[in-house]
């Protein structure tokens, strides 16, 4: 069965000597190999500074705190999106609003973010779902308008763009994560992209206990609450070996959902994700809008191929639903969406029988 998504890592001949050689250096721990990723990170974003951690959980957590989010404030979110994205929310004590999507994309739509700001919302969070980009344009417009922080969860849209500018560079917090089946992959982990400096400096000390590195124990005095959610030299170590990569690797996905976009343009019973404008897609999965979804995906499978909604929306957990809300745009874009294979593991002739299947009906 051709996987909807698939580990990349790099050959053994790469990686071996690599972590053989972190691992018996006497220093696994964070330390300059980390540096090192994180310099190499912000050079791959092209801006900003890249606080890495031990997950995409964990950077979600630092943003809210750093976006000043506290008990009983409100965020304003997405429920198309995998569950750490609001969980995160409930991590500050604050509570998870709703805003609907856009029919076109499943993103979150600005014109609802905008209908459900009151006094208590402290933060936004927008997620590039599938590795589609947000409506940076309006969704920088309304945070402009009403001063409330954006928080970017591009977990699923490492190297997408806007202006032609990638992910990280268009809001003060952006999220990514490192996890198993990510475009780049550090085992675990994951990083927070920080526009500004002393946010970022902020965020160095709320990763580790609420301990300043740069002084010793001795002379450290906690001021704020910390946790631990730093990055090791070992999964530094495999970031690193990720990054020589990393614009070969997304760039296949883009190719294979570029070729997707071409030709199922136009054809019966499928509806096209309409980017937003100035967007480039990463395509960590291709989605598409299908009449009879469930037979569509059983199609899919018996032909050897993998298709599937991934997640569960995530106003269906009665946790995360803290303010129960009409949502008709999701409604009608969750009857249809489906997730297909589009990464780097899916090879020219894959991706054409994939068409030919799809052309052909089900
Ligand atoms: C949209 C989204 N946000 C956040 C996360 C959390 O990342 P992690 O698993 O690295 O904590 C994930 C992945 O699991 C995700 O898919």
């Amino acid at each position: 069965m051709l996987p909807l998504v698939k580990t990349s890592i790099p050959s053994r001949e790469i990686l071996m000597p690599l972590l053989e050689e972190v691992l018996y250096s006497g220093y696994v721990a964070q330390g300059d190999t980390v540096d090192e990723f994180e310099r190499k990170f912000e050079n791959y974003i092209g801006g900003g500074y890249t606080l890495s951690l031990n997950s995409g959980t964990a950077a979600l957590h630092i943003a809210l705190i750093l976006a000043g989010v506290k008990e009983g404030d409100e965020v304003i979110t997405t429920a198309l999106t995998a569950e750490p994205t609001n969980v995160a929310i409930k991590m500050v004590g604050a509570k998870v609003r709703w805003a609907d999507v856009d029919y076109e994309t499943g993103n979150i739509s600005a014109e609802s973010v905008e209908k459900a700001i009151n006094p208590r919302t402290k933060a936004i969070i927008v997620v590039d779902y599938a590795g589609i980009p947000v409506d940076v344009k309006r969704v920088q417009e309304i945070s402009e308008k009403y001063n409330i922080p954006v928080i970017e969860d591009a977990a699923h849209a490492l190297g997408a763009k806007y202006k032609g500018k990638k992910t990280g560079n268009h809001f003060p917090f952006t999220v990514y994560s490192f996890q198993a089946i990510k475009h780049l992959t550090t085992i675990d982990g994951g990083a927070l992209q920080i526009l500004d400096k002393d946010l970022y400096e902020k965020g160095k000390i709320i990763r580790w206990f609420g301990l300043d590195k740069k002084l010793t124990r001795m002379d450290n005095n906690i001021q704020i609450q910390g946790y631990k959610y730093h990055m090791n030299n070992v999964n530094a170590t495999i970031g690193i070996a990720q990054l020589a990569q990393i614009e070969n690797l997304v760039h296949r996905y883009i190719d294979n959902g570029k070729f997707f976009d071409e030709h199922l343009k136009g054809v019966k019973a499928v509806e096209l994700i309409n980017y937003y404008p100035d967007t480039e897609p990463s395509y960590w999965l291709y989605t598409l809008k299908v009449d009879n979804r469930a037979r569509f995906i059983q199609m899919m499978a018996e032909n050897g191929v993998m298709a599937s909604e991934l997640h569960k929306r995530n106003d269906l957990h009665d946790y995360l639903n803290d303010f129960p809300a009409e949502l008709p745009n999701l409604d009608l874009f969750y009857r249809k969406m489906v997730h297909i294979p589009c990464g780097w593991w899916v090879t020219d002739t894959d991706r054409e029988k994939i068409v030919a299947l799809i052309k052909k009906g089900w």
